[in-house]
């Protein structure tokens, strides 16, 4: 999703701006810009496509600037679109949606604004510039006024050269004092192991940065003292010795997974599982599979019912949630906006929300009244991997704690703590998979199946290969596959069987027999060696057994490890799919 870095200081701005752009690529993006404060105008310079067509705008002049990375909403991807943009004395980039920007936009070419791009964010500087008469801050307060959505805003203003004003509702914003200088930052890595103190905005401030420091203003403009925050310290993740983000996130899945498990609950936490009656789990994509995965551990073992919704449904639904709900709002990154929007819904509807995240300080822990944070640590590679065996860790640790709270002393605690050393063993299996990925690249579409746990597996593992390899695929119930879909397996179809519980294995061999019959190739990842043997299967590989429930913290590697090596013999990029971006801070 889009990025912003803005600096003003004593060294050149380019270098740092394309830097900043450099580090903000793993989000996801189209084109990318940069705009420098130049006498009594802007440097611009914007392309489509990777941040290095910027390249040559490293030598340009000038010691304070902003800089984007876009990833298209409202608009095609192309130079036009890109930001910054510039109108009379601004320039400015924006994170966010404008959802009245048509209306705005209207009202602006009616008394006429002549648009140079079809971006909502050109409407938030065209409506600037009108409303600016020598005081940028007065005239930045009235444009919000006037804006629906959300907003992180870096601006220029040609009559402060050495100023950024920034602006922000509902979509990050970092600011950063050095010595002597400035910075303004939509994602922390942008900062990562700089030297300063750091501030979040909150949603509604505004602050004005100089080389001389920065003021943080709240809606009415009155100074706001700001707590400081550790981003500086982070660390930018490099690559080493392999060859994508994605490959080395996966060797960091035994370590995910052992930070990640709940060693201690505190008395707040104690209390809140205490008055659980029922949970609701929120989330999307990858985390809203760590949910269904979850729902069976948490079932099975807290005997509380428990429902999981896709974010973006729950918060325009009518969610039956309030007094002994407990809403687990699961994010890696905690900006997803859908999510973050659920979890204010599930509050103010009288739920007590639990935010479960993966960084610390991000948007969801302010919508939540308690934060578990799982320790995958930075993830870099669009396609979640190591976050979501991490969710996993924490979510079945909290089922069982949830247990033991109602009284249920039985459970399979000691089945989480060998997790980690059975991951390290799982990822030994990849190697197995890699040769499955020449029969995948052909395919016309692609079926994971399982019962259960294997089914909450199966639901990741295809959305993997599909956003990699960019092939149709599909996770289904393997007893729901006669009940329809069948019609649309052939020998043009693999199909990847889960089987890791003994009890039901015969149950989704049915499904597999099913398959087999109409010609496809079942290939599949089991935790029970004998039925590789079985006729029906073309190939398969073994991952080590566990507790039935928490099989999918192993059994999704190889599912990762497939979609890799299929979005590589596809010739595609996996750290960087097409069309999607790491954080979808937008609705
Ligand atoms: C898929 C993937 C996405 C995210 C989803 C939610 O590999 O990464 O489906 O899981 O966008 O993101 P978070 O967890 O940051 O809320």
């Amino acid at each position: 999703m889009c990025g912003i870095i803005g600096y003003t200081g004593r060294r050149q701005a380019a270098p740092v701006l394309l830097d900043g752009l450099k580090r903000l690529e793993y989000r996801g993006y189209d084109s990318a810009g940069i705009a420098l404060v130049r006498g009594t105008g802007f440097f611009v310079r914007k392309k489509k496509g990777r941040v290095e067509e910027l390249s040559e705008t490293a030598s340009e002049r000038g010691t304070v600037g902003i800089g984007h990375t876009r990833w298209a909403t409202h608009g095609e991807p192309s130079e036009r679109n890109a930001h910054p943009h510039v109108c009379g004395k601004f320039a400015l980039v924006h994170n966010g949606i404008v959802e009245n920007g048509f209306r705005l936009r209207k009202e602006l070419e009616e008394t006429g604004e002549i648009f140079s791009s079809d971006t909502d964010s050109e409407t938030v500087v065209r409506l600037l510039n009108r409303l600016y008469d020598g005081d940028v801050l007065a005239a930045l307060k009235k444009t919000a006024e006037r804006l629906e959505g959300s907003y992180a805003l870096a601006i220029l203003c040609a009559d402060f050269p050495d100023e950024i004003f920034c602006a922000r509702r509902a979509s990050p914003l970092i600011v950063g004092v050095g010595a002597g200088e400035c910075y303004a930052v939509s994602d922390p890595v942008a900062v990562a192991g700089r030297e300063g103190k750091f501030y979040a905005l909150s949603d509604g401030e505004f602050a004005r940065l100089s080389p001389d420091g920065a003021t943080v203003y709240d809606r009415y403009l009155r100074p706001v003292a700001k707590e400081e925050k550790q981003y500086g310290r982070a660390e930018v993740p490099q690559l080493g010795a392999f060859r994508h983000f994605m490959r080395k996130e996966m060797e960091e899945i035994p370590d995910a997974i052992e930070k990640s498990l709940l060693k201690f609950i505190d008395e707040p936490l104690k209390n809140l599982m205490r008055r659980t009656k029922s949970v609701s789990i929120v989330a999307c994509g990858t985390a809203y599979h760590s949910g269904v995965a979850a729902k069976t551990a948490i079932e099975a073992l807290a005997r509380i019912p428990v429902e999981v919704c896709v974010a973006s449904e729950y918060r325009y639904g009518n969610p039956v949630s309030g007094e002994g709900t407990l809403v687990l709002a699961v994010s890696q990154s905690g900006e997803t906006a859908d999510t973050i929007a659920a979890a204010r819904l599930a509050k103010e509807r009288g739920a007590s929300v639990v935010a479960v995240t993966n960084v610390a300080d991000s948007t969801l822990t302010t919508a939540a009244d308690l934060t578990l944070y799982t320790y995958a640590g930075r993830e870099i590679g669009v396609a979640a991997t190591k976050s979501y065996n991490a969710q996993l860790a924490l979510l079945y640790s909290f089922a069982v704690a949830l247990a033991q709270g109602k009284g249920r002393e039985e459970l399979p605690y000691s089945a989480l703590t060998e997790l980690p050393a059975l991951a390290k063993r799982a990822l030994r299996a990849c190697d197995g998979v890699r040769s499955w990925a020449q029969r995948f690249q052909n395919a016309r579409s692609v079926f994971f199946i399982g019962r259960g746990s294997d089914y909450a597996a199966a639901l990741e593992g295809s959305l993997k290969l599909k956003e990699l390899s960019y092939l149709p695929s599909e996770g289904y119930a393997a007893g729901e596959l006669k009940h329809g879909t069948l019609a649309l397996i052939d020998r043009n179809t693999p199909v990847v069987a889960l089987l890791t519980n003994r009890e039901i294995a015969e149950k989704t061999m049915n499904a597999v027999h099913e398959a087999y019959a109409r010609g496809a190739r079942v290939f599949l990842v089991t935790s029970l060696p004998e039925y590789a043997l079985r006729k029906e299967v073309s190939a398969s590989v073994v991952v080590p057994e566990t507790d039935p429930l928490f099989s999918p913290a192993l059994s999704v590697i190889p599912l990762q490890a497939l979609a890799y090596y299929t979005a590589l013999a596809c010739g595609n990029d996996p750290d960087k799919p097409r069309n999607l971006a790491k954080s979808v801070t937008v609705e």
